[in-house]
């Protein structure tokens, strides 16, 4: 495990991160400097960025699902569609309540799109990510010098952290990502000590609802195991790795900021532009040449006023179902 700091703020937010650390079967914690170094550093000209804890991700490079997305590539582009959707960050707030300078940790935080809000609505942030072009871009992001934004790469199915380090946490369209969800809902469960932990994805249900399966059926037929389950599978996961008690909501879309696909399937008009759906993990997933003949379906009936029928056959179920739910989860 590599751990570095750049600056006066992030050696003051780096100490607050390390004593969290845990050792590792890997062996104990490395200081990527000495601290002496550090302290020279702290000397030189701030740096325009935060510190970046590297932890190893064992796990992951053999998982075929997994590697079926570059992630670094995806870190790339990923803030030229995706921000922080109004739609999921009230719910959010609503489940955490007053931040009160409580640490808050984000798993699978990507480029910090939610973290940062969060950051500023009061909350001492830690973002973890096993994404290192992720975690580079969330760092390189305007934090508010008071929250203590830190920043790991790591995995969420062993996290670096050590039992009870943060008041609470969130996860948010990470869901369908993570292949070991006991490990994954496990460690959120040991890293906070009051709670809430705040699970935002998109479940089976809200699958039922989206037309886009219609076109591209690779969506369901392509999603991992662990993707798009029902939602009283996922709260039962939440209830074995310890969580007493499991409160769900449903979100609404009402933007397509955060660019899902749960979101984009109420843009329509997304989908004629290959830009705007280049970041959807459920599309990267696909084959090109299914990907490619479905949206060539979709852009042909968008054109003769077909997939208007088809999407207000499907608008029920959306309104049932809603576009993903946010499980929120207590000690
Ligand atoms: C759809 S993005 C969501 C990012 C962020 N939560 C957001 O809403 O903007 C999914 C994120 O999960 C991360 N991820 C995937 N598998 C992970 C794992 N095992 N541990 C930690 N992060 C993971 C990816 O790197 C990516 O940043």
């Amino acid at each position: 495990m590599l751990f570095a700091a750049h600056d006066r703020a992030s050696f003051t937010l780096s100490v607050w991160l390390y004593s969290h650390l845990r050792d590792t079967t890997d062996g104990p914690v490395r200081v990527a400097a000495p601290i002496t170094t550090v302290h020279l550093a702290l000397t030189q000209r701030p740096r325009p960025h935060r510190d970046i804890l590297f932890a190893r991700c064992p796990l992951l490079g053999d998982n075929p699902l997994v590697a079926a997305i570059d992630y670094d590539a995806w870190a790339r582009t990923y803030d030229d569609t995706r921000g922080a959707s109004p739609s999921v960050l009230q719910p959010l707030l609503d489940a955490l309540s007053a931040a009160n300078g409580r640490s808050l940790l984000d798993i699978g935080g990507g480029t910090g799109n939610f973290a940062l809000p969060l950051a500023q609505a009061g909350f001492r942030v830690a973002l973890c990510d096993f994404t290192p072009e992720m975690v580079r871009r969330a760092a390189a992001k305007p934090w508010p010098e008071t929250s203590g934004a830190a920043l790991a790469v790591a995995d969420a199915q062993r996290l670096p952290f050590r039992d009870a380090s943060f008041d609470c946490a969130v996860s948010i369209n990470v869901l369908g990502h993570v292949p070991d969800w006991r490990a994954y809902f496990g460690e959120a469960r040991r890293v906070i000590r009051d709670g809430p932990f705040v699970l935002k994805g998109s479940t089976a249900e809200t699958l039922k609802g989206n037309w886009t399966v219609e076109y591209l059926p690779g969506i369901r037929d392509y999603a991992p195991a662990y993707h798009y389950q029902p939602e009283e599978f996922i709260e039962g996961a939440l209830r074995t790795a310890g969580f007493s008690r499991v409160e769900i909501t449903r979100i609404h879309y009402g933007d397509m900021v955060d660019g899902s696909a749960q979101a984009l399937k109420h843009y329509p008009e997304a989908f004629l532009d290959d830009d705007c759906i280049k970041n959807t993990a459920t599309f990267l997933r696909l084959p090109a040449n299914q990907l490619r003949a479905g949206l060539e379906a979709i852009r042909r009936h968008y054109r003769s006023g077909r997939l208007r029928q088809v999407i207000a056959r499907y608008e029920p179920l959306a309104r049932r179902y809603g576009d993903g739910s946010v499980f929120i989860s207590r000690l």
